[in-house]
């Protein structure tokens, strides 16, 4: 235990390290800097996110790290440590290189991952950490060490899927805003986020993967929810994604958008309901079908009472009929 304490404060050292290094980069990429200000970023909100900028070359590394200590850079994911088939030939190389650095920071502000990225069309468009004993997307919100402070006075707190959309937003008079980093929202970040609010808006892109991250996430929280929290779904025209859409209309426009956000209620009805024909049994039958397993991810409450009601009367029943249906054993399969 000792051992692995020692080795976790290691890495952490070097993420630091690192970290300290990108930010330092940034000062002399004229082109990275030209990049951030052309996305309508300022140093400042730069700063506040540590944000920075890895040149290209494959060993910079080597030289920021003078007791060059390969096993700890290569458990962090800073540097790729490949080895043949045979086990002889080993080429190292550093993780990220000429991509805008963004440091993910856990909730005691250490850095434990990086995104990084790309300043042209190159692929990947960002680059992420490998899981490592710091850092687990399933369980880290990008922003949120940030944004503590701001969630707790605002109220609330802006769920997005990227990086940008974090700082676009606090840039914007938004810093109550944290991020998935792409992956689905898991309950683990459901939970996380409930113990610093009772209020969470997901805000995710508007096109086709965001709509499908929304409804990831209402599966992630419907174990969550309780009558004393209020999740909602903020749905942007099918161009935009956060950051977009408050360049183009605005902090007002963006406030608006919050403003008329989607009781999860609401959106699991919308779900459900689909585009199933409520004028025939068949198209009824298909809505309790699919609310069945939502339903079932509930734990009794005010809320999810009167989700069964809404549902009742969609479909041409009683919440009793809807309760007794969704405690039926599933048929056996023949
Ligand atoms: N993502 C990733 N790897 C990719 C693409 C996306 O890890 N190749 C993650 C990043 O965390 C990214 C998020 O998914 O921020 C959302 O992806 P996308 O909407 O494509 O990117 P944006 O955040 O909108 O980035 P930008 O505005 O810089 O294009
Ligand atoms: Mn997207
Ligand atoms: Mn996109
Ligand atoms: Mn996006
Ligand atoms: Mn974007």
């Amino acid at each position: 235990r000792a051992q692995m304490q020692a080795q976790s404060l290691a890495l952490t050292e070097a993420m630091t390290q690192a970290c300290d290094y990108y930010r330092g980069q940034l000062r002399h990429a004229p082109d990275a800097i030209a990049y951030l200000k052309n996305r309508g970023l300022t140093g400042e909100v730069a700063a506040r996110f540590g944000m920075g900028f890895a040149p290209g070359g494959w060993d910079n590394l080597r030289a920021v790290f003078s007791d060059y200590e390969v096993t700890a850079l290569v458990e962090a994911g800073l540097v790729i440590d490949k080895v043949d088939e045979e086990g002889n030939h080993r080429k190292r190389y550093d993780r990220f290189r000429d991509r805008i650095m963004f440091p993910i920071r856990n909730t005691k502000g250490q850095v434990i991952g990086f995104g990084g990225r790309v300043m042209d069309h190159g692929e990947p468009k960002y680059l992420n950490s490998p899981e490592t004993p710091l850092f687990s997307k399933g369980f880290e919100l990008y922003g949120l060490f940030e944004a503590r402070q701001a969630i707790r006075d605002a109220g609330y707190v802006l769920v997005t899927e990227g990086y940008m959309d974090v700082v676009a937003l606090a840039q914007m008079g938004f810093p109550q805003a944290v991020a998935t980093l792409g992956t689905a929202c898991t309950p683990t970040h459901v939970q996380k986020l409930l113990r610093q609010t009772d209020n969470v808006i997901f805000s995710f892109d508007g096109d086709k993967a965001g709509r499908r991250a929304a409804r990831r996430a209402l599966e992630a929280a419907l174990p969550h929810v309780s009558d004393n929290k209020t999740i909602k779904f903020l749905f942007l025209p099918a161009e935009h994604d956060p950051d977009s859409y408050i360049r183009e209309f605005g902090p007002e426009g963006f406030e608006q958008q919050v403003h008329e956000a989607m009781p999860l209620s609401q959106f699991l009805l919308k779900e459900v309901s689909g585009e199933h024909d409520l004028s025939e049994p068949e198209g009824r039958a298909r809505v309790q079908f699919d609310a069945k397993p939502l339903l079932q991810l509930m734990t009794p409450s005010s809320l999810r009472l009167q989700i069964v009601r809404g549902l009742a009367s969609l479909t041409e029943s009683t919440p009793a009929e809807i309760e007794a249906l969704f405690e039926l054993a599933r048929p056996v399969a023949v």
